[in-house]
């Protein structure tokens, strides 16, 4: 049996005990040593950090189940006074899943480990039971498949947080920049997140699961808009049963193989019992964001000096799985990324509140994140900028390999969004905010244009 350590603790250290890093899930950070670093004492770090949890020895995927980072007053609203009953009848009782191929009828994850806000599951590594776990999620939760072996965290190299810093240092307001994201229309946006969640009397789409079939439909569609804007994209499958990442490329006119990227993920999760998943907000805002770049980087028939890609990336509701495998391909690649922005949920904030932008406080390149904030100052001015504790989206999957990211949030503070996870996460309610979005989709654009430089038409 192999053994899983559980801390608060991201060790950065070369470690044994960090060359078994199975991730940052939430709060806690997930550790698989080697047997010898911790058995036989062979550790360089005092193994009281954290928990020590067994693992059986057929598991082949982790499930962690824990709290999303919601304002306390929606997650009191949502959360029951015993969080993990209905989770636990459901996999004890078996739940029948169809997976297209066979009926699972007596499934059952052992629980590993459990907290009031947390809980781990074992797998035996089924596309079918991830479907199984998820559908017995409450909105409020977020759930991680977890693969083995582990990838030891990378840290971002110096140089490259140097080379996000002199963009930092010469960076000054540019006029056309400031027209070329002006270029943003909010009436396209509309017409982009509607079609998206299936609201459009146009569109068929009734939810962009990562196991629907309409996702995929979603994938095609969205790399056709971008290849209007004269980017080449590919969908490029992952794992069995996802729906695909889109990735799609301007290349660059400088020559060199430098690359900066922008990303937000089109899968979605809607509410138990409910086939509609419209996630217009998570994160059909992202999308949409993402769309409109492209829409206005053809419209202005500019070129860039570096390489570019628009990544809309599948499975983020199971555990960032997509740009897990992208972030994996461009490290094995050796790619010369720039730095990347992932953009998810873009467009609610409370009723009231002024415009706003989140960046996260953990996990991230905070030269990155200053670099955004600079430039949100520059073009966005009416957003109110701060940090958020809603972490955790693909820039993760990125930052783990060492490259330089960070994300971009709707709110300067946990998340508000009522309809988190649920089937009402349309774009036509209260709260949903094309403004913003505008805003922020603005401030993401300028960000591209800073650090990839771009020739006028
Ligand atoms: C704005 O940026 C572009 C592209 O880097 C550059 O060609 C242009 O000279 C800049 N304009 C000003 C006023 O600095
Ligand atoms: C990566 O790109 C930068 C330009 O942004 C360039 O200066 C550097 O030489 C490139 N690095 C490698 C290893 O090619
Ligand atoms: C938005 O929803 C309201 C009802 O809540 C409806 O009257 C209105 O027509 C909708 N707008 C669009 C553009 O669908
Ligand atoms: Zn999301």
């Amino acid at each position: 049996m192999q053994h899983l350590v559980i801390s608060a603790e991201i060790l950065l250290t070369d470690s044994c005990l960090s060359q078994g890093y199975l991730g940052t899930f939430g709060s806690q950070s997930l550790y698989l040593p080697s047997t010898e670093c911790v058995v036989n004492g062979a550790t360089d770090v005092n193994i009281d950090i954290g928990s020590l949890v067994g693992v059986p020895d057929d598991t082949t995927t982790l499930y962690w189940v824990s709290d999303a980072s919601l304002e306390d007053d929606l997650l009191s609203a949502l959360k029951p006074a015993n969080p993990w009953e209905y989770i636990d009848s459901s996999l004890s009782n078996g739940v029948p899943i169809d997976d297209g191929q066979q009926i699972l009828e007596d499934f059952c994850a052992p629980v590993l480990y459990r907290t009031s806000t947390s809980s781990l599951f074992a797998l035996r590594g089924r596309s079918s039971e991830y479907i199984a776990l998820e559908s017995t999620l409450a909105p409020y939760h977020k759930g991680y498949a977890i693969s083995f072996p582990p990838t030891p965290l990378v840290p971002v190299p110096e140089d490259d947080i140097a080379r996000v810093g002199s963009i930092l240092k010469s960076l000054k307001y540019n006029e056309s920049i400031a027209s070329l994201v002006d270029i943003i229309s909010i009436p396209q946006m509309n017409k982009d997140v509607t079609w998206l969640t299936g609201e459009a009397p146009e569109s068929s789409i009734e939810s962009r699961h990562s196991f629907h079939p309409d996702a995929r439909k979603a994938a095609s569609w969205i790399a056709e808009q971008i290849e209007s804007t004269g980017a080449t994209c590919e969908l490029r499958p992952f794992l069995p049963g996802f729906t695909p990442n889109v990735i799609c490329r301007y290349s660059g006119t400088d020559g060199s193989d430098s690359l900066v990227l922008l990303s937000a993920h089109y899968d979605s999760r809607g509410s138990f019992g409910s086939t509609r998943a419209p996630g217009g907000d998570d994160d059909g805002s992202g999308t949409t964001a993402i769309l409109a770049i492209a829409r206005s980087i053809g419209k202005s028939g500019i070129s860039f000096k570096s390489n570019v890609e628009l990544c809309l990336f599948g499975g983020e509701e199971q555990g960032l799985l997509g740009s897990k495998a992208y972030a994996r391909d461009l490290r094995d690649a050796d790619a010369n990324i720039t730095l990347m922005i992932q953009a998810d949920m873009l467009a609610y904030h409370k009723p009231g509140e002024p415009p706003q932008l989140g960046l996260p406080d953990i996990i991230g390149t905070p030269e990155v994140a200053q670099l955004v904030a600079k430039i949100s100052a520059f073009y966005s001015p009416e957003l109110e900028v701060g940090f958020t504790p809603a972490c955790c989206s693909d820039h993760q999957s990125f930052h783990e390999q060492g490259f330089a990211s960070t994300q971009v949030f709707e709110r300067a503070g946990p998340i508000a969004d009522p309809m988190y996870h649920n089937s009402g996460d349309i774009s036509n309610r209260t709260g949903y905010d094309f403004r913003q979005l505008k805003s922020i989709a603005k401030v993401q654009f300028a960000t591209l244009l800073h650090a990839a430089g771009f020739n006028e038409p």
